[in-house]
């Protein structure tokens, strides 16, 4: 940034009785601390965001303000008046449609830490929004409607202290003084003055807005009592914030004045900088021939109008409810799913899962790529805490786990946004005769892959996430198939159940730990459980339980490899489409490790940690003892791990039997 220091207007006066002020009628070369997308231009404008989209700007002018007077005799203290006017103008590259606004802001620092863009306006994050260790107060100028922040309309006025969720807003209007009444008047399009006055004896703050061509009206737009001493801190910077979302939208200021404890100069508005060209564009005229028809015209259009987006509205329809708004950057607009999936069709479909279908889309302002799970839920019980978790979930990141972006709630049905993964899932690709074949490498990747995601979720995020449904069809593959698991968390819907009478066991049959089937109760030990089969399946090629087996003893793989390695031949259960084409000592790892993990005893299987400890060559792979068990958890296990055989055997059978 360059700051030109000629014709400098700026004024500063510190005069004993009077607060100090300041002017800018026109900003070239104006000692402005600047960041991110604000700058000065060369004719003097200053331009909070350009064109680019999810931009932050800030101004502030460059040094702090007392705002505070100790009154007389007495220690506490209260905030000064001050009062402000300014004049800005919003220009969006399309009609109708502006993204997101600008704020004049009283803050305690020269900028807005970890602020977002979009919605936030570059002041607050989802997190510090609402926070009272803010002291930020901010007169808003919004063009967009924020349900999360109970936004009135996409062209209000509003007082914010800490928080986005005005004190107080209103409409866009001023008071015409000459007819003497209330108009309304668009925030974009055009430059309009806007006056902020705070009476700190009176403790009383008005808001007033004018087209430049009006004098001040004689009535505020807002007018709030308020003290602001609470929020106020001794010294402040004032400045403004502004950004932009989807739409390119310009944000300008053409003129400042500033005066604390007193009257702020009136701009000299002939003297503000002209805005672009581009900007505002002239409404054709209207034409006076033919009105008639084009009245009738108007009616017909109007009708099918209504009609349309009646029948939309039913369409588009979603649920949202109050609790739901903190999470409102996860929320996703059911319109925006339904147009991604092109109304979900059936071609979009990816896959069908136990939970419900998968679907591709194409958000339509992004263009982003996702996968959309449409999952039908009939109880409203519950579904509370799920969101909640949902929320949570989406804010794991690793890079073996496909990222949720957000959800979106209808009646009986909850959508969930993932990133799209272009491979589809790992049982395709062992299964299918149609996709090419993995190589061994390849094949050990993606199971150290599906290790670290999985260790990830159990012992290195925050909190302890029990996948709860580790499969082969829940393991995808992106564009450089590296294994990213999906679905986790899922199953938790289920379990906080329809209906208390069944208790339904959520899990795959093959990848189900026995103890499952008597506990119901998933841990990080039944998920190892899974893993241990899906080692297995990636190493042998083969489903963890093939009902069309040629042998019988084959039909349950985990008891088929546990033989070949009993007769110490354990690499004839390697995939045999692999032929000879791999690294004998890896694939003995993931045989015999499969086999440790896939325990019957939960006790016996390693941890998350140790098996990628194991994978990593970091630490020997136990000893297996001739009973399929390990030496030191034989200690541990007692004799229940003499039972390997039949346990594993029988596991299948009763749920064979008892079906799902
Ligand atoms: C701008 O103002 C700051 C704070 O008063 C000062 O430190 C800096 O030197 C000024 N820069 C210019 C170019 O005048
Ligand atoms: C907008 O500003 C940002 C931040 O300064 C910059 O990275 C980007 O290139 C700018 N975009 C345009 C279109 O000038
Ligand atoms: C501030 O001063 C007023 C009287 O001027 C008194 O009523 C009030 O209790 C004082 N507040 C504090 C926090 O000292
Ligand atoms: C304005 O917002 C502040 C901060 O959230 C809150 O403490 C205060 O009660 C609100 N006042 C009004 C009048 O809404
Ligand atoms: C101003 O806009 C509101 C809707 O935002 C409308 O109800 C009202 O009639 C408008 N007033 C005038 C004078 O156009
Ligand atoms: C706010 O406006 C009202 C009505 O015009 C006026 O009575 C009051 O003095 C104004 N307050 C400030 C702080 O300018």
């Amino acid at each position: 940034m360059i700051l030109k220091l000629f014709v400098l207007l700026l004024l500063v006066s510190f005069a004993a009785s009077d607060g100090p002020e300041f002017i800018f009628n026109g900003f070239h070369g104006a000692n402005l601390s600047l960041d991110g997308a604000a700058e000065i231009t060369p004719n003097g404008l200053l331009r909070l965001t350009n064109t680019s989209q999810q931009q932050k700007g800030h101004a502030f002018y460059p040094i702090s303000l007392p705002f505070k007077t100790s009154s007389k005799g007495n220690s506490n203290t209260t905030t000064l008046s001050f009062s402000t006017v300014f004049v800005f103008a919003i220009f969006s590259k399309y009609p109708e449609l502006s993204f997101h606004g600008l704020a004049f802001t009283i803050s305690p620092l020269k900028a807005f830490p970890g602020a977002a863009s979009a919605q936030y306006l570059g002041l607050f994050n989802d997190i510090t929004n609402g926070k009272s260790s803010n002291h930020v107060v901010a007169i808003e100028l919004d063009t967009f409607l924020n349900s999360e922040f109970d936004d009135i309309n996409n062209n209000h006025v509003g007082i914010d202290i800490n928080s986005l969720r005005s004190n107080l807003s209103a409409p866009a209007t001023f008071f015409n003084s000459e007819k003497g009444v209330l108009q309304n008047i668009s925030l974009t399009g055009q430059p309009l003055q806007i006056w902020v006055e705070y009476n700190g004896v009176e403790k009383h703050l008005n808001v007033t807005l004018s087209p430049i061509n009006m004098p001040k009206p004689k009535r505020p737009l807002l007018s709030l009592n308020i003290d602001l001493s609470p929020f106020i801190l001794d010294t402040m910077y004032v400045g403004f914030s502004s950004s932009t979302g989807a739409a390119p939208t310009y944000h300008y200021i053409l003129g400042w004045s500033f005066k604390m404890n007193g009257k702020a100069q009136e701009l000299k508005l002939s003297r503000l900088p002209r805005l672009p060209r581009d900007g505002p564009r002239k409404k054709p005229k209207v034409l006076t021939i033919g009105l008639p028809l084009i009245l009738v015209a108007v009616v017909l259009v109007s009708i099918s109008v209504a009609v349309f987006m009646i029948r939309r509205r039913i369409i588009y329809a979603e649920v949202l409810e109050d609790w739901e708004t903190k999470y409102g950057p996860h929320r996703f607009k059911y319109k925006d799913l339904y147009i991604a999936t092109k109304g979900f069709r059936e071609k979009e479909v990816l896959g069908v899962g136990g939970f419900g279908k998968v679907y591709r889309g194409v958000l339509p302002t992004s263009k982003i790529e996702v996968a959309v799970k449409r999952v039908s839920h009939e109880s409203r019980q519950g579904i509370r805490e799920f969101i909640a978790e949902i929320v949570s979930i989406g804010r794991l990141r690793h890079r073996n786990l496909v990222q949720l972006l957000g959800y979106c709630r209808r009646r009986r049905e909850l959508l969930l946004v993932y990133d799209f993964m272009p491979n589809g899932s790992l049982d395709k690709f062992l299964f299918d005769q149609t996709k090419s074949m993995l190589e061994w490498c390849q094949r050990f990747q993606i199971i150290k892959g599906v290790a670290s995601g999985l260790l990830y979720l159990h012992e290195e995020w925050e909190q302890v996430v029990v996948h709860r449904d580790v499969k082969a069809s829940n393991v995808l593959l992106d564009d450089e198939l590296n294994a990213r698991l999906g679905d986790f968390g899922l199953a938790r819907l289920y379990d906080h159940g329809s209906n208390p009478q069944t208790t339904h066991v959520v899990g795959t049959l093959g990848y189900m730990a026995p103890e499952l089937t008597r506990t119901s109760k998933a841990t990080m030990s039944t998920d190892v459980f899974a893993f241990g089969a899906v080692m297995l399946e990636v190493a042998c090629g083969r489903r963890p339980i093939e009902l069309q087996a040629s042998l019988p003893e084959e039909t349950i793989l985990v008891d088929w490899v546990s033989q070949c390695w009993r007769k110490g031949t354990i690499l004839e259960a390697s995939d045999p489409k692999l032929g000879s084409h791999y690294v004998v000592e890896e694939m003995k790892l993931v045989l015999t490790l499969g086999l440790l993990c896939s325990h019957p005893v939960s006790a016996a299987r390693p941890s998350m940690r140790q098996v990628m400890q194991i994978l990593d060559g970091d630490i020997p792979l136990p000893e297996l003892l001739a009973d399929g068990s390990n030496a030191s958890i034989l200690v541990l296990g007692g004799n229940e791990g003499l039972d390997y055989y039949s346990l594993c055997s029988s596991v299948p059978d009763s749920l064979l039997s008892g079906g799902r």
